[in-house]
């Protein structure tokens, strides 16, 4: 069964604005890269080439110009629109004539991940097949987050509270999420929440009474960040920043990741570099033919 990726990077991003009036919140940098980047590389990182990418109307044709058909990469890139931002589940109806009969890996254009062994987990996520798989990490502040409750003597996940106000873990679902194919028939069957939208949360419920959510620790020596405040989004640049100028290597650059994972060939990379030549990121892919 193949697994096919969904990128979803619509929604208002009003907790940024002014900067969000006329560019997507997923187009902004993140120190030498747009957002984009980082959730489109982690997909690619574990083998996935079929990429549809939900976005605004509005933003649309700037997402094309930037990402293409994804031919460059050696990858497949399609797009469909979002008009309004009604829930992180409404992802699975806009997606279901890309899915086709596939599995999904659902990430959030807004999400970065970084860390030891995250391939490993991702790579465990990718071979089950009929279920859902969900990442768990600490966070100081769970009352912004889905939380996820265990079972303190078995561990097993008892409950996923969206937001709230008395958080009785301090676990919250990131925002990069494995389904089997009935995922679709889920969320067509929800119904909007109080805040009108189709909860990502009500579909984890659904895996969850069946006996079929799996939830995976992410540990200390991951990152997870969202970026969706003044302060996330810098904090997320100078910490990309500073990681890749100490070790001198990129974080979330989907050339390399398309070169590493055989998508393209040596060729194809030393093309997309010269294409960037006057850019320190056209530099440091050439260097890595060397
Ligand atoms: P949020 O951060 O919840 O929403 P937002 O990006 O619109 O920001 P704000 O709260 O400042 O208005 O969304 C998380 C991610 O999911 C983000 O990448 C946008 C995306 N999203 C959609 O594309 N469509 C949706 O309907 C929702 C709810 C989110």
């Amino acid at each position: 069964m193949t697994r096919k990726g969904i990128i979803l990077a619509g929604g208002a991003g009003t907790r940024l604005s002014p900067l969000t009036k006329a560019v997507s919140k997923q187009l902004m940098p993140i120190y030498d890269k747009p957002m984009i980047y980082y959730p489109l590389s982690t997909l690619m990182s574990f083998g996935i080439n079929e990429i549809l990418i939900i976005c605004t109307p509005y933003h649309i044709d700037s997402f094309k110009s930037l990402l293409g058909n994804g031919k460059q990469w050696g990858i497949r890139i399609d797009y469909k629109s979002q008009p309004n931002p009604e829930g992180i589940a409404q992802a699975f109806i806009l997606g279901e004539e890309f899915l086709d009969d596939s599995n999904v890996a659902l990430i959030l254009g807004d999400n970065l991940f970084y860390g030891n062994n995250f391939e490993n987990d991702l790579n465990d996520a990718n071979k089950d097949k009929d279920c859902a798989t969900v990442f768990a990490y600490p966070v100081s502040d769970p009352t912004r987050y889905g939380i996820i409750y265990f079972d303190e003597k078995t561990n097993d996940v008892i409950d996923i509270v969206e937001k709230p106000k008395n958080p009785k873990s301090n676990y919250a679902m990131t925002g990069l999420y494995f389904y089997d194919n009935k995922v679709i028939n889920y969320a067509k069957s929800l119904k909007p929440s109080d805040r009108d939208e189709l909860e990502i949360t009500d579909i984890n419920k659904i895996y969850l009474k069946e006996n079929n959510l799996k939830v995976k620790l992410l540990g200390r020596g991951m990152a997870w960040l969202d970026t969706g405040t003044f302060d996330s989004l810098q904090e997320a640049g100078t910490f990309i920043r500073t990681l890749e100028r100490r070790q001198g290597l990129k974080i979330g650059s989907p050339e390399e990741t398309a070169w590493k994972s055989g998508f393209i060939n040596n060729k194809q990379l030393k093309n997309l570099a010269l294409e960037m030549s006057k850019s320190t990121y056209g530099d440091y892919l050439l260097n890595l033919l060397k």
